[in-house]
């Protein structure tokens, strides 16, 4: 199986359209992705893995594929790290977390079984000396029907991602109650091999969702916080839209009695396409990463038969002001790389001609100007983002691009908006690459989003309803 999708990626990935293929954002070198798993610093290099169908750019058995980067902008491809060929994960490598353990790097995976009648998620182990080259152990599975007893079904059991705390083992793991709400589960091992249930960390109410997929415990500044995906999260304002959300909880750990205590919650992108996010650390800093995309979506590099389907976003850093948890770009790639500087100087609008794989830096000079328009476009396709400081708005529009994106209702899926925790701009920045786009926002908020324009926005204009003094940097990859 493993060889078959290693000598597969190597005869096919020269057939891949390259056009919508972002070039500093990660995607596979052919094939479908999802989730990212495994996200873990080894040396100085990210090593990233993530849920990989190399033979479609449509979901199917997952396997993990395997890359690494010292910065998170440059990728280096490794070979597919581990392939669906047991009896108990015969339909997919599902997602997951690593550690390393005595020199060696662990894989700890969900195995996915199902047919008409029957579902079954186990996690299950598979080691490397060398970093690349995995081995599943005989004990698989390490985790199963026995350890979980009463506290959920094996039907939805998955996502462990694994952690050291004062020398114990433990993993979080998604799963759902009897009455189909969706819960983060701890465990602990001394040995990484003998699980045992400890709590259900958090539950949703009876509105919040069937299964939190993907969760993560994470110790950042004086708090914790459970980052997970929940599925069918409640929409609340401009919050929570998409079909399924990426939410932190926020709070206290009570490790005596293996209880999060619940402060606040918030979502994490306020884009349309951002899901199941997986954090590491790197040099000292809480990185996380997402899949750059969204379930219950049509996506037009499938339907054009590009031969490949999803990417990550960014690594981003996260950190805390005033209890918000904020995400700024993992210091980068595009570091003195300044190419070109354009600016306002108490103009109401300016106009750039742009590059499809650049970066675009708007610094602020005490703007009073409530409306900010920035738009992206060719002569017959455009994108808009709309600041409204007044009544602390982002709006995203992506209407005007011909490829359209359509929900599983047959619905168009182009706008969005987020809710701005500053009631001023000093700096955003615009992350294009060809089909992805992030913008970043003061340092603190994000939102990801795709588009797949007939031809690349070539052009670039900030509009204001004052004269402003903006300052604006292109860097290019
Ligand atoms: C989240 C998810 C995970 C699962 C994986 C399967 O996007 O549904 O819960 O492990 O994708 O590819």
């Amino acid at each position: 199986m493993l060889d078959k999708a290693n000598q597969y990626i190597k005869e096919k990935q020269g057939e891949v359209n390259q056009k919508y293929k972002p070039q500093y954002h990660f995607s596979a070198p052919i094939g479908w992705i999802n989730d990212p798993n495994g996200f873990i610093q080894i040396e100085d290099e990210l090593h990233l893995f993530y849920q990989h169908y190399p033979y479609d750019s449509v979901w199917g058995p997952m396997h993990w594929g395997h890359a690494k980067s010292t910065d998170g902008y440059h990728w280096e491809h490794l070979p597919i790290a581990i392939a669906p060929d047991q009896e108990y994960d015969q339909n997919g490598c599902f997602s997951g977390s690593s550690i390393i353990v005595d020199d060696e790097l662990i894989l700890m995976y969900t195995g996915h079984v199902e047919d008409e009648t029957h579902r079954r998620e186990v996690q299950a182990i598979a080691k490397s000396k060398d970093f690349i080259n995995f081995e599943k152990i005989d004990a698989n599975p390490v985790v199963a029907e026995e350890e979980l007893n009463q506290n959920a079904s094996t039907e939805d059991f998955r996502d462990p991602k694994v952690f050291i705390h004062e020398g114990v083992y433990y993993f979080v793991i998604a799963s759902k109650n009897e009455e189909d709400r969706g819960q983060v589960l701890l465990f602990s091992s001394k040995d990484m091999m003998d699980w045992e249930f400890e709590s259900v960390l958090l539950n949703a109410n009876e509105s919040q969702g069937f299964v939190w997929e993907c969760p993560d415990l994470i110790q950042l500044e004086d708090k914790w916080v459970i980052v997970c995906s929940p599925m069918r999260f409640p929409e609340d304002g401009n919050k929570y839209s998409n079909v399924s959300s990426s939410v932190a909880f926020i709070g206290e750990m009570d490790w005596a009695n293996k209880k999060f205590i619940l402060e606040t919650t918030q979502e994490l992108d306020g884009g349309l396409d951002f899901y199941a996010p997986q954090t590491t650390m790197f040099n000292d800093k809480r990185v996380l990463i997402a899949w750059a995309q969204m379930w219950d979506r049509t996506m037009p590099t499938n339907e054009l038969n590009h031969q490949w389907a999803g990417s990550m976003t960014l690594p981003r850093e996260l950190y805390f002001d005033n209890g918000f948890l904020c995400q700024r770009p993992l210091s980068n790639g595009f570091n003195n790389k300044a190419k070109s500087e354009f600016s306002m100087n108490g103009e109401k609008i300016i106009s750039i001609p742009i590059v499809e794989s650049g970066m675009y830096e708007l610094t602020f000079d005490n703007i009073d100007a409530e409306n900010i328009h920035i738009k992206l476009y060719n002569e017959k396709e455009s994108l808009l983002f709309h600041f409204d400081l007044n009544s602390k708005e982002l709006m995203f529009n992506r209407e005007n691009i011909l490829n359209k994106i359509y929900n599983t209702d047959g619905t168009e899926s182009y706008t969005r908006t987020l809710d701005l925790i500053d009631s001023d701009l000093t700096k955003v920045q615009l992350y294009i690459d060809k089909s992805v786009l992030e913008i970043f926002i003061n340092d603190k908020q994000v939102m990801t989003n795709n588009f797949y324009s007939k031809n690349p926005l070539n052009l670039l204009d900030i509009e204001t309803d004052k004269e402003s003094s903006i300052n604006i940097s292109e860097y290019i990859n």
